[in-house]
């Protein structure tokens, strides 16, 4: 488990293992827009603000993924123990 902080919502939730973010944060009524939710569309890339996210897509670039300025919250996680993202 790990949790993540919304900078602009300005809460915070934790992510049970074999729940997605996208999953836990509409359940707290933030919505990230989503489509595949398989990580291949790249519809709910968010910019990641603090935290190493672990990159489960196939979408991003390497240069993206290498970057860890954005991640797709329908599937990826994180190997840090917080994530704080633009939303
Ligand atoms: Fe398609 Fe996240 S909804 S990559």
């Amino acid at each position: 488990a790990f949790e993540v902080a919304l900078a602009r919502s300005a809460i915070t939730v934790a992510i049970p293992a074999g729940r997605t973010i996208t999953d836990v944060l509409r359940e707290h009524g933030v919505s990230v827009p989503t489509s595949c939710e398989q990580g291949a569309c790249g519809t709910c890339i968010t910019t990641v603000l603090e935290g190493k996210p672990d990159h489960q897509d196939v979408f991003l670039s390497k240069a993206e993924r290498a970057s860890d300025a954005c991640m797709t919250p329908c599937i990826s996680r994180s190997l840090t123990p917080r994530l704080v993202l633009d939303l």
